[in-house]
């Protein structure tokens, strides 16, 4: 019954939403992950169906229930997410990139499990860095001629507010959400500091549902097609 109460401001738009970790594998056993629960990444996906978009969520491997009529792709490797957004981008009047993309893979993926050969030796892993999903879609001739807008989110352990306008002006997007406060990741609730062009401002804590509902608002509300 709610959600027949939220106002439409998305109706048709196509939303197109990244969310959870990424796991990059070293072995058929093991891989690189992080904490990221995707919960954010899901509530605001929840939202913007809500809010009348068609939305489609790139989810890395998380275990939550897909939103009511969102139409999810599930992704290990960031270089899937990315293979899995680029399918999807076209087509798309938003891009939200609320992942916790690893930033680097092993350099080499062993095709049998890495054995321990008993003298006391460590392999020398090695690491290259992942392709950036969010500069990458950014820098897309639709994104750049705003006929997809581009939202990205900013996880810093300190000086929030000037790692994250340094991160919006490098990936060339004109919305940055940075997380405020600690270690987020997991947790029910949540504090966003929203970053534009116009400077910036805070969305005071709530359950991340809320956040996603005041997230996709404050987004209806600077594309050109929708206004305020
Ligand atoms: N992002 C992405 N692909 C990557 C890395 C990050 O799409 N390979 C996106 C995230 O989903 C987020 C934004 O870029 O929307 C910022 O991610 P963050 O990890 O905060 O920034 P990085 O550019 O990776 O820089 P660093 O981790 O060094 O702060
Ligand atoms: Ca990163």
């Amino acid at each position: 019954i709610a959600a027949s109460f939220v106002p439409k401001r998305l109706a048709g738009q196509q939303v197109l939403i990244t969310a959870g970790p990424t796991f990059e594998a070293l072995d058929p056993v093991r891989g690189l992950t992080n904490h990221s629960s995707g919960k954010m990444g899901f509530a605001i996906a929840a939202a913007a169906r809500a809010a009348g978009a068609q939305v489609t969520l790139v989810a890395g491997p998380v275990h939550l229930p897909t939103p009511r009529g969102v139409r999810r792709i599930n992704v290990q490797s960031a270089r899937d997410m990315l293979a899995a957004v680029q399918g999807a981008a076209d087509a798309a009047s938003v891009f939200i990139a609320a992942a916790a993309v690893a930033d680097w893979r092993p350099a080499e993926f062993a095709a049998q499990k890495i054995k321990k050969d008993g003298s006391g030796q460590v392999p020398g892993l090695t690491f290259v860095e992942n392709p950036d999903i969010l500069a990458t879609i950014a820098a897309s001739d639709r994104a750049r001629s705003g006929q997809l807008y581009c939202v990205g989110f900013a996880a810093e352990s300190d000086n929030l507010l000037a790692h994250a306008s340094a991160k919006r002006l490098r990936k060339n997007v004109p919305l940055l959400v940075g997380n405020i406060g600690p270690a987020t990741f997991g947790q029910d609730d949540n504090t966003l500091l929203l970053i534009d062009d116009q400077g910036s401002s805070a969305l005071p804590r709530a359950s991340k549902t809320a956040l996603g509902h005041a997230l996709v608002a404050e987004i209806a509300r600077r594309l050109p097609s929708v206004g305020g």
